[in-house]
This record gives C-alpha cells, sequence and structure tokens, in this order.
C-alpha cells in the first residue's frame, strides 16, 4: 500500500529531536523555527514531558468517557489558573479542526441558527463546519457548501453588525492572530466592537487559539492583548507538544446538556498527561516570559534586514513580509542552512513558529543565516 500523496514534501526525515533541534538520518542538525506547525511549545523530547507520558502509560492509557478521569479535571483547572480563564468549562477532544466543529455546533445548538461570520483569509481546519468557516475554496468540498457562512475583511465592524441584525447569525469565529493566512490580526477596537455587538445581537463569539494560543503571542491568548472575554475558546496544537490533542473553553452561562457532545478518544489519560506536564513546564520555567523577551530580540535584529518590509504577529508567532515570495529563501534556509522556517498562504511571508524556549543566541542564528542568503 503506498501513501495517499496530498503533501508535497521536503527531503529531510527527521530522526531524533531535542529542544530546538531536530537531526535527519545522517546525524544533520536542523534549527527547528517551526515547531512542527505551531505544536511543539515546550520543545522536543523534554524530559519532564517523557517522565510524566512513560510515568501515565505504565499505569492506564485510555479508557472511555464514560467512565471518571480525574485527570481531565486537574488539567482544566491547572488550564483555568494559568490562562485566567476560569470561568470557563472546558470540553476535551482530538485537533484543532475538532474543536471548531464542536464550538460552532454549540453555538448553533444554542441560538438555534446555523450562518456563521468568518473573515477574509481565516483557516479554522478540515472538517465539516470549519472547512466551511475557512476561507479557502479549494478544500471545501461540495459536501461542505451546505453550510451557511459569510466571509467579511478584518476590522471592518459595520459589515458584520450589518449581516447580524439580519438575526439568522449563530457565531462569529475569528482567529486570535491568522495563522495559514499569514498573521494578519484584528485591531483592539475591531474586537473590543465585535465582542459588543455579539452581546447585543446575542451571537457568539468564537475565539480560534488554536495557534495563536498558549503562550505563543506573549499572553496565554492573544485575544487577551485586546482585554475581551469570548463565549468560546478554541485550543489544540501547543496544548500537548505532540500528542494529538483539542480542546473547547466554554463560558460558564452556556449550560451542558448530556450528549450534547462527544468523543471517543478525546480527554484520554494520556493526553491529559501530556497537556498537564505542557502545563507545568510552560509554569516552572516561565516560558510566557521567555516568549516576550525572545520576541522583542527578534523584531529589533529583523530590522538590520532591509529585505523584510515588514514583520507581522505577537511574540513568537511571528510573520516576515517580503515584497518577493519566499519559497526559494525557505529552500536555502534547509537545505544550505539547515534551518526550517514556516509559509503561508502569502507567498511573500515567512512564519517563523519556533518552541516558546528558543533562545536569543538560537535567533541570533536564524538570523545571521538569513542575511547570507539574502
Ligand atoms: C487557526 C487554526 N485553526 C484550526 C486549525 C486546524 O487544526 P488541526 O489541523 O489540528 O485540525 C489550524 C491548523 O493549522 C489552525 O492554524
Amino acid at each position: 500500500m503506498n501513501l495517499f500523496d496530498v503533501y508535497p514534501l521536503y527531503n529531510v526525515t527527521p530522526v531524533k529531536a531535542k529542544g530546538c533541534y531536530v537531526w535527519d538520518e545522517n546525524n544533520t542538525k536542523y534549527l527547528d523555527l517551526y515547531g512542527g506547525h505551531g505544536v511543539i511549545s515546550i520543545g522536543h523530547t523534554h524530559p519532564y514531558y517523557i517522565d510524566k507520558l512513560k510515568d501515565q502509560l505504565d499505569k492506564i492509557g485510555f479508557y472511555s468517557n464514560f467512565i471518571k478521569i480525574p485527570l481531565q479535571a486537574e488539567y482544566a483547572k491547572k488550564l483555568g489558573q494559568l490562562s485566567n480563564c476560569e470561568n470557563y468549562n472546558l470540553f476535551l477532544c482530538n485537533s484543532g479542526a475538532e474543536a471548531n466543529e464542536n464550538a460552532l455546533k454549540l453555538a448553533s445548538f444554542k441560538t438555534n441558527k446555523k450562518r456563521v461570520i468568518s473573515f477574509n483569509n481565516s483557516f479554522h481546519g478540515r472538517t465539516s463546519a470549519a472547512v466551511a468557516a475557512t476561507d479557502n475554496p479549494n478544500i471545501n468540498a461540495p459536501i461542505n457548501q451546505q453550510q451557511a457562512v459569510t466571509f467579511l475583511p478584518l476590522n471592518n465592524i459595520n459589515l458584520v453588525k450589518e449581516e447580524l441584525i439580519k438575526g439568522d447569525v449563530c457565531a462569529v469565529i475569528i482567529e486570535g492572530i491568522q495563522g495559514v493566512g499569514g498573521l494578519d490580526e484584528g485591531t483592539t477596537d475591531f474586537f473590543k466592537d465585535l465582542e459588543k455587538i455579539c452581546k447585543e445581537n446575542k451571537v457568539f463569539l468564537i475565539l480560534d487559539e488554536i495557534q495563536s494560543g498558549y503562550c505563543r503571542s506573549g499572553k496565554f491568548f492573544a485575544f487577551q492583548h485586546h482585554n475581551i472575554q469570548p463565549d468560546i475558546i478554541t485550543i489544540a496544537k501547543g496544548m500537548a507538544n505532540g500528542f494529538p490533542m483539542g480542546g473547547v473553553l466554554i463560558s460558564k452561562n452556556i449550560e451542558a446538556k448530556y450528549g450534547m457532545l462527544g468523543t471517543t478518544f478525546g480527554g484520554n489519560h494520556l493526553a491529559c498527561a501530556a497537556a498537564l506536564a505542557v502545563l507545568e513546564v510552560i509554569e516552572n520555567e516561565e516560558l510566557i516570559e521567555n516568549v516576550k523577551e525572545v520576541s522583542s530580540c527578534f523584531i529589533n535584529r529583523i530590522e538590520e534586514i532591509p529585505q523584510v518590509k515588514k514583520v507581522k504577529g505577537k511574540g513568537l508567532m511571528l510573520g516576515l513580509e517580503f515584497d518577493y515570495e519566499v519559497a526559494e529563501i525557505r529552500k536555502k534556509l534547509i537545505f544550505e542552512k539547515h534551518i526550517f522556517t514556516g509559509g503561508a498562504s502569502n507567498k511573500k511571508l515567512l512564519r517563523i513558529l519556533p518552541p516558546l524556549c528558543v533562545t536569543k543566541g538560537q535567533i541570533d542564528e536564524f538570523v545571521n543565516a538569513l542575511k547570507e542568503i539574502l
């Protein structure tokens, strides 16, 4: 059997990893400034994380959600404390798309409406409602096109208002900072107005923090830069440092009902052990402080590079925008300088999503390499 060929692959085969580095089968060392797609939060093969996972595997790895799993409540408590979101309840699932799917479903159940407002260049995943709310017709199959979604430009509150007053909208879904689309984001005024008009029109505001959350922006959630309180927050990626996991934080005034949401694998013992270990490392190693410090140093150093026309994003979710396409630069970074970076739908943007423990020295390594290539 062959693999279904849906990914254009770089010819690199990582076989081991540690912190911010990965090694291929020839023992060539690469600096990972892409964190395996924004997933590696506390660094590859972190010893504390490994111990916790091994320990959990020796005890019990999985049982169904119809028995008690105290690790889920332990994780929810810790997440509430660290993220300052104690007034939310948590539903656990397996991926970002599934988190958004459940968030949208919840909004539709509760409002009994079905139209969704999403934004140009958004990416929310590949399942039914999530892909329909994603601004990319190429990945939206005919079966998904039955969903009613209206795409609007970011930062035009009047256009959102015009749609909400029509009375058929269940949710507005927006990324804290756009990831795949290219690091664009709402202004504080826009987020605040969005929160206000969603409340006025009894529409759920869903913040997709799957990429921008988990301390990546320099705050636990990117929306916290704007001082708002969404109705629902979705998380995945950095949550379990590579163990597949997603979550939906649901405002306490949204009531649960047995059977409303469900999953076989979501919130299993191993996933919770991984997610707890991640939060403990984030706290003990003060990674949020590291994000802020390394980010400002990064942004200062990038000013030395005149070819970079704009730095987008926040914290360690950054995009370097050139006035030409960056595919060639990315290739040279990998094959000549042995540094992984990311691309975006915006082909002129180099995306940087390193593990949150990346050091200033590693950023210097990248800046020097980029200068040499340019
Ligand atoms: C903002 C955002 N939402 C949702 C998703 C989908 O997550 P997953 O691939 O885990 O389904 C992604 C993945 O890149 C994302 O960046």
